[in-house]
């Protein structure tokens, strides 16, 4: 496909949305110590609110949650977690509510991934990541949904596009991301007559992510993608950001059950041709 001729901007939330819609609300986000999730809690803490990320490294989970409230002037503290366990997320959702005494908003976003074929990946590979995001997601919504039901609130699933074709290298994301995927789609309907909401977000390729450059392609592979997007560019953190903002502010009141590729059209690009 020839290089785009329209690169779509990136748009500042500030510029969009209203800064303290979120203001008084409480985000909890699992894998919030990096990357996509990172920047979803960003975005909520820029537009009002305050935070607890979940993550398995404290160092890491720390200083993120350091900088996140230097950059936007709101509270946010790590909560050590591994979403594989029960008991550690029950911690880290007491801690958040002695801090904060309420959550509002929950976004299930820790992840595991690394391409191996099915020849060639082990159980314990498979059943690892099962474990994080599907199960992982199960847990974060055992331990939250009290809350959540509390506040009238919402859940932000962190899924992917990678399930709804035969991605290569990706048996163990693909089966667990589908799991993720109707595991929301039960939440909705289920906790919907409680006044709670789920959503998913399924994030296409998004530039300067750990996953991405780890995983994404590399070189002149890299740069013959690049200019096949239908919108001209990869996606930011920032473009994740804002769909975050949306789903969880009362616009997207009528709005559960749902899967929100953010993605630049890329899932509908045929590229045979
Ligand atoms: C093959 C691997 C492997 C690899 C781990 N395993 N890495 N197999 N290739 N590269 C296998 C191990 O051999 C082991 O099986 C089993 O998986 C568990 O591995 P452990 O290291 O013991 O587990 P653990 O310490 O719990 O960590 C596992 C993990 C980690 C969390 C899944 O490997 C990982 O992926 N970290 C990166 C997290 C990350 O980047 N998340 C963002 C995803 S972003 P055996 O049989 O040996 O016991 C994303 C967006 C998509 O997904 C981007 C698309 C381009």
């Amino acid at each position: 496909m020839a290089p785009s001729a329209y690169v779509v901007p990136i748009v500042d939330s500030t510029s969009v949305f209203k800064l303290d819609i979120f203001k008084g609300k409480v985000l909890f986000c699992t894998g919030g110590g990096s990357g996509i999730c990172r920047g979803m809690t960003e975005a909520m803490m820029r537009h009002g609110a305050n935070a607890a990320i979940v993550g398995r490294k404290v160092d890491r989970l720390t200083q993120a949650a350091k900088e996140l409230s230097q950059a936007t002037g709101q509270e946010c503290i790590p909560t050590q977690a591994d979403v594989r366990f029960p008991a550690q997320l029950k911690e880290a959702v007491a801690k958040t509510i002695a801090k904060f005494g309420r959550i509002d908003y929950v976004i299930c976003g820790a992840a595991g991934n690394f391409l191996v074929p099915i020849s060639g990946m082990s159980e314990n590979a498979f059943k690892t990541v099962m474990e994080i995001d599907t199960i992982g997601s199960f847990n974060t919504i055992k331990a939250t949904l009290d809350h959540v039901r509390a506040s009238k609130g919402a859940y932000i699933h962190v899924s992917a596009t990678l399930h709804y074709t035969g991605t290569p290298f990706q048996a163990h994301v693909s089966a667990a991301k589908a799991g993720v995927d109707a595991l929301s789609a039960v939440l909705a309907v289920e906790e919907g007559p409680n006044g709670v909401r789920s959503n998913v977000i399924a994030p296409g390729p998004i530039q300067g992510t750990e996953g991405m450059d780890r995983l994404g392609p590399k070189g002149e592979a890299a740069n013959s993608r690049r200019n096949g997007y239908p919108s001209g560019r990869m996606g930011t953190v920032g473009d994740i950001g804002n769909a975050t903002i949306f789903l969880f502010s009362d616009a997207a009141a009528y709005i559960t059950g749902q899967v929100l590729p953010v993605d630049g059209g890329s899932m509908h690009l045929q590229s045979t041709f």
